[in-house]
């Protein structure tokens, strides 16, 4: 080793050791004759001193140095004088005296200043990214994935479960997404798909009799990104035979508990449970952030007979009205009122109802038109005080009440600090909840079609099964979701494993017999032989990393990410190929026409659009 000890891990009872110390050179000080020198290594920092009169020759060389030099220096470590103890710093109560110093290698002047509180843009932080992960910050943020993850492995290792690799290599999965398509060149004309997740095969794995899977494993979307996708991510993809819902909500909630009490110390208390209806009706998203209250109220009874146009014409076409009550706030100004309405109206509402509570009565355009009992009816059912703001929201579609509404209850939570500080020691910050009882499909206007809320391969609740071919809204799926502080950490169910139920619900989805052969035969083919019941999970590794490192973006946590264009500024890709290479493939590229390109950048079904809401 070229080292005798990491230069964050010194402490004062090393004072009078020998020391060897390799590492960057974080600041460099120059203090009238002395020169002092922040090193820094993974362990952290520790201050160097230069002193003409220990060494002349390492003290001319220190004053040379410069920003991220990489460099040795060996010394000897000795308490700082009185007065000169940094407290905010673990080796802070020490100093190494240099008697040497050799530059291992020298740098350029960095494009930014590796220093936690450097505001970087993040280009230029991907376009270095080797650079920016030298903070403190991101080497913390890997550190803590890497424990995530080793922590995951550890309990199903001990639960018994077997990891498999899975093909990258392969055939779509429908996951709701674009796939990622890779040429076969031995194949002309056909594409292998990069899996968008291993469902098939996991399944397949439980018709093998391998009983309990896990893997750690990078799944691939071609879908619009946001602060919570990315185009290759990773998943922890679990499968399990012989369980119904209540097995796998029991093992993966056990999992999580064990996790944060490795990682984070904290004991979290039992995720609650929300059926999505009552997750929407309450919180207008099947992803809702528990961490603080503001839910809808439905108005429906308050405005039962209304006369009020816009409510009158929404209530008799079966639509809803509700509201949002933002508590201090009725006093907000004009201008910030009239915002408010045009960001619901970006969300897709025609409009947005605002009410002042006053001690003079009810602010609002519409307040004129409201009878008496229903001023107090709206007061009661939503229980505003005065200097309380009601927004309302009405529309035929619920489906754009509970987005606005949702929307707004995330933003205006936002705006006025109802959000809690990130504080991975309290158990009251962790708000997970197991999303369930979802309808199976979901209503595609725009296709004029019945999509899965989930996968084609999701479990039916039995007592709904009879509706698959006459009233799909009513089929209730065997999936859950686990949502954490208004993020969706994973999806499962409880699979189909029987070939004609397979076969019937590809049906109901418009796949005709001929194209499930097709697509899905190997699938249905292994279901002809004694395919153990089964189902699993499949929580996000990024989105998990994230939120226990408090971080918004799961960017922050991943060592090589993509930008929102997808795109690695570090590397290029993507990037153009050369004839040739696009010859040997049976290719040809019209990238130069702009109409192929615009096409190709629209990505993400109808069924994805909508999951973004809110
Ligand atoms: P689903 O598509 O819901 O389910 O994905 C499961 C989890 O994977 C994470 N995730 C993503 N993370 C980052 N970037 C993305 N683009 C991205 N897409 C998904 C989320 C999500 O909850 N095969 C099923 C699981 C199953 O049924 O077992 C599946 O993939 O955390």
């Amino acid at each position: 080793m070229l080292r005798s000890h990491r230069c964050g891990d010194l402490r004062a009872d090393h004072a009078g050791t020998p020391v060897t110390l390799c590492g960057w050179v974080h600041t460099r000080r120059d203090h009238g004759g002395v020169i002092f020198i922040d090193l820094r290594d993974v362990a952290g920092l520790v201050q160097i001193v230069f002193n003409p009169e220990i060494s002349r020759g390492s003290y001319e060389i220190a004053e040379s140095l410069r920003s991220e030099f990489c460099i040795s220096i060996a010394g000897e470590v000795r308490a700082r004088p009185s007065g000169t103890v940094n407290d905010k710093i673990p080796t802070g109560a020490i100093e190494v005296a240099a008697g040497e110093i050799e530059i291992l290698s020298r740098s350029d002047t960095p494009p930014f200043q590796i220093d936690e509180h450097a505001d970087v843009d993040e280009m230029l932080r991907l376009r270095y990214r080797y650079l920016d992960l030298r903070r403190d910050r991101m080497q913390r943020n890997l550190q803590m994935r890497h424990r995530i993850v080793s922590a995951i492995r550890r309990f199903y290792d001990s639960e018994g479960f077997t990891e498999v690799e899975t093909p990258m290599l392969t055939r779509a999965t429908p996951e709701g997404a674009r796939d990622y398509l890779v040429p076969a060149r031995l194949h002309p004309g056909s594409f292998y798909a990069l899996p968008q997740s291993p469902q098939l095969f996991k399944q397949l794995l439980m018709v093998s009799g391998l009983d309990r899977y896990y893997q750690i494993v990078r799944c691939f979307r071609d879908e619009d990104l946001r602060a919570d996708r990315q185009p290759d991510f990773t998943q922890l993809d679990v499968e399990m035979s012989f369980v119904e819902v209540e097995d796998v909500l029991e093992s993966t909630e056990r999992m999580f508990k064990s996790v944060w009490r490795e990682v984070l110390g904290v004991e979290l208390a039992d995720f609650v449970r929300l059926p999505f209806g009552e997750s929407m009706d309450r919180f207008g998203t099947d992803k809702p952030d528990l961490r603080y209250g503001m839910e809808l109220v439905d108005l429906a009874d308050v405005f039962a007979s209304t006369e009020v146009k816009v409510f009158r014409s929404v209530l008799d076409d079966g639509g809803l009205v509700k509201a949002l009550i933002v508590e201090g706030r009725g006093g907000l100004a004009r201008k910030e009122l009239d915002a408010l309405v045009d960001q619901a109206k970006s969300l897709g509402a025609r409009g947005l109802v605002w009410i002042g509570v006053t001690p003079d009565g009810l602010k609002s355009p519409l307040d004129k038109f409201f009878t008496g009992d229903e001023r107090a009816g709206l007061l009661k059912a939503t229980g505003a005080g005065v200097g309380d703001l009601v927004l309302i929201v009405a529309d035929a579609s619920h489906s754009i009440v509970h987005k606005v509404l949702g929307n707004l209850r995330i933003r205006l939570a936002e705006r006025f600090g109802l959000v809690p500080e990130y504080d991975p020691g309290d158990p009251d910050y962790w708000r997970f909840a197991w999303i369930v009882d979802f309808p199976w499909f979901e209503r595609n206007e725009e296709e004029d079609r019945w999509d899965p809320i989930h996968h084609p391969f999701t479990g039916v609740v039995e007592e709904t099964v009879e509706y698959l071919e006459t009233d799909p809204a009513r089929v209730i799926s065997k999936s859950y979701d686990i949502t954490l502080n208004g993020w969706e950490l994973a999806s499962g169910s409880i699979r189909i494993h029987d070939a004609d139920m397979q076969s019937r619900v590809f049906r109901a989805l418009g796949i005709d017999e001929a194209e499930q052969r097709e697509k899905f035969g190997f699938l249905l083919d292994a279901f002809k032989f004694g395919p153990p019941p089964h189902g699993g999970i499949a929580p996000g590794i990024d989105r998990i990393v994230a939120l226990a490192a408090g971080e918004s973006n799961i960017r922050e946590v991943i060592a090589f990410p993509k930008t929102q264009t997808a795109s690695d500024p570090l590397t290029g890709a993507p990037a153009p190929v050369s004839d040739e290479q696009l010859d040997a493939l049976f290719l040809r590229s019209v990238a130069g026409k702009e109409s192929e390109r615009e096409s190709s950048r629209q990505t993400g079904t109808a069924a994805q659009r909508k999951s973004e809401s809110p």
